[in-house]
């Protein structure tokens, strides 16, 4: 096991360890250490509304330090951390926390059945008569996420996600492309907004094998 895990660190390119030393210590500019609110292995804090890091995919995450630095995604957290980091600690945070493993989130407060099924069917099927798309279309069927531009979802905790949808509705986040986002939270009322956050949080961080395997 400890033989495994030196092996892998000294494999590590250059790039991430830059990343995994700022994301541990901070740097020079006085950038904190991520790991104090993303968690030790960028897991995040489900309850404090901390998102999870690990396996975000790199071109979106740089692109979320750079809006918090332009306000475009407007946060009083993350805005004077995002100002302290330079294009290459950006560049190597994101490679470091793109090979985090990422795991199932444990102990988030379950929500209620009715919640969830009426966040499952707005998540897998939209509803047409407001003009509310599929989130899967964008998300992915699993909520897994789709290349560099839609991020991934599920098992982000239902606490960040409300704050996120709440956030585009406020237009205090506003980086989207092409307004994607911002035209859907406008359509969403306070109960869709907590149920497909519910459902969201409650499904599976890591793609299950169990599952995806045909009998
Ligand atoms: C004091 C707590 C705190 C620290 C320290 C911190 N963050 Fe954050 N971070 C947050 C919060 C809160 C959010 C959610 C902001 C929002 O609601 O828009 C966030 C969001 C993010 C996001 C957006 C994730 C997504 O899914 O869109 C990225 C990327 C990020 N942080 C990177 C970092 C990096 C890199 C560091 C270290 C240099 C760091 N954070 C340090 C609290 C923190
Ligand atoms: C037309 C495509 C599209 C659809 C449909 C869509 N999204 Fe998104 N979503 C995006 C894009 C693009 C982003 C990334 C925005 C950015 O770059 O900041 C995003 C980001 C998000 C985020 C932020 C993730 C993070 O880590 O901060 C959440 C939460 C989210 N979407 C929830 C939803 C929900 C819930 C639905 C369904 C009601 C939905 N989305 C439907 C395109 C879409």
């Amino acid at each position: 096991m400890a033989l495994f895990t030196a092996l892998a660190l000294t494999a590590l390119p250059a790039l991430a360890q830059n990343g995994e030393k700022i994301a541990k210590t901070g740097n020079a500019a006085g950038a904190p250490a991520c790991m104090t609110c993303h968690g030790a292995s960028g897991q995040g804090q489900p309850a404090a509304g901390f998102p999870r890091l690990a396996g975000l995919n790199p071109v979106y995450f740089v692109r979320q330090l750079q809006s918090f630095h332009d306000t475009t995604r407007v946060n009083p957290i993350m805005a004077p951390i995002a100002q302290q980091l330079n294009d290459a600690d950006r560049q190597a945070l994101a490679a470091y926390y793109a090979g985090l493993a990422v795991t199932n989130p444990d102990g988030e407060a379950p929500a209620d059945a009715k919640s969830l099924s009426a966040g499952e069917t707005l998540a897998q099927r939209g509803d047409w008569s407001r003009g509310v798309p599929a989130c899967a279309q964008c998300h992915g069927p699993k909520g897994l996420g789709v290349g560099a531009v839609f991020p991934q979802i599920a098992g982000q905790s239902a606490t960040y996600i409300t704050s996120q949808l709440q956030a585009w509705q406020a237009g205090t986040r506003k980086n989207d492309p092409l307004g994607l986002m911002h035209g859907i939270a406008l359509k969403l009322s306070p109960t869709d907004i907590g149920a497909v956050a519910a459902y969201y949080g409650s499904l599976d961080a890591v793609p299950s094998t169990k599952r995806s395997v045909k009998p």
